[in-house]
């Protein structure tokens, strides 16, 4: 898989999801841009089941794909591991998801009361949905969801947020289906850049397209992709050269994510 063909995808959704105007929240709107998202969602080509993984002993993982420069729109591959059970939670702004592989099990709460002074709710069952692949929903931001994986095999969906996860820091996740307790929901997210495995970086390689290698070992990226002159939408494979572990290169995808790089990948460490 050539990351430069995903990256090209990705952005030619959002330029058409963006060309829909301003108020992407509306429901009309939103509907839209389901379709938009299921027309990615079904170039399965372009997400490999090998590089969109759940992280190492972790039921997901969060692969971010697009945030837009001013954090108003954000894309997300989300692997989900098989029998994945996410309690409901909300997402304080508009989402759409869309199936790539596996079935994500939907069910849709309303927020009957909330009182913030005692963490303490009450939520109502409202429907359900299956998103298989090609399948989408979409929720309204004051909506609560369950997710839960069918079991036999893991599951990749595009999750699409009118904001930056990092800036959601108003979500809330409640203890059971009838509400009960509730908690901050993701304050903080994790995100991670997909992986490449050695064939494809080699495939890359002598594609005669441009690529830039980041060989790095804890510490040293930062000056490299200072000095490096790198773009945004520049075509990037982070090498962990110290480890076999991906931990330190998860570290520096987050600092290139935060400055606006999503063409990126790390290579997969070899087990
Ligand atoms: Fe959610």
């Amino acid at each position: 898989m050539d990351i430069q063909v995903r990256h090209d995808a990705v952005m030619s959704t959002i330029e058409q999801i963006t060309s829909l105007g301003a108020n992407l929240h509306e429901l009309e709107t939103r509907e839209k841009i389901r379709k938009l998202l299921e027309n990615l969602a079904i170039q399965s080509d372009l997400f490999p089941e090998e590089d969109f993984k759940p992280r190492p002993g972790a039921s997901g993982g969060l692969y971010e794909l697009y945030v837009a420069p001013d954090r108003s729109l954000s894309l997300y591959a989300s692997a989900g591991a098989s029998g994945k059970y996410q309690p409901p939670h909300d997402h304080t702004t508009w989402a759409v998801i869309a199936g790539i592989r596996g079935i994500e099990r939907n069910q849709f709460f309303e927020c009957l009361e909330r009182d913030d002074a005692t963490s303490s709710g009450t939520i109502r069952f409202v429907r359900d949905a299956e998103v298989g692949p090609g399948q989408s929903v979409t929720l309204a931001a004051d909506e609560f969801h369950t997710i839960a994986v069918d079991e036999g095999g893991d599951a990749l969906h595009l999750h699409l947020y009118g904001n930056a996860l990092d800036t959601l820091v108003g979500r809330i996740g409640f203890e059971s289906e009838t509400g009960g307790q509730f908690k901050r929901f993701m304050a903080k997210p994790m995100t991670f850049a997909p992986w490449v495995t050695q064939d494809e970086l080699e495939q890359m390689e002598s594609d005669g397209k441009a690529l830039t290698i980041l060989s790095f070992t804890l510490g040293d990226l930062c000056m490299a992709v200072g000095g490096a002159g790198l773009q945004p939408g520049d075509r990037i494979v982070l090498i962990d050269a110290q480890s076999q572990n991906d931990s330190a290169a998860e570290e520096q995808v987050r600092a290139l994510q935060r400055k606006g790089f999503h063409n990126i990948a790390v290579l997969k460490p070899v087990n």
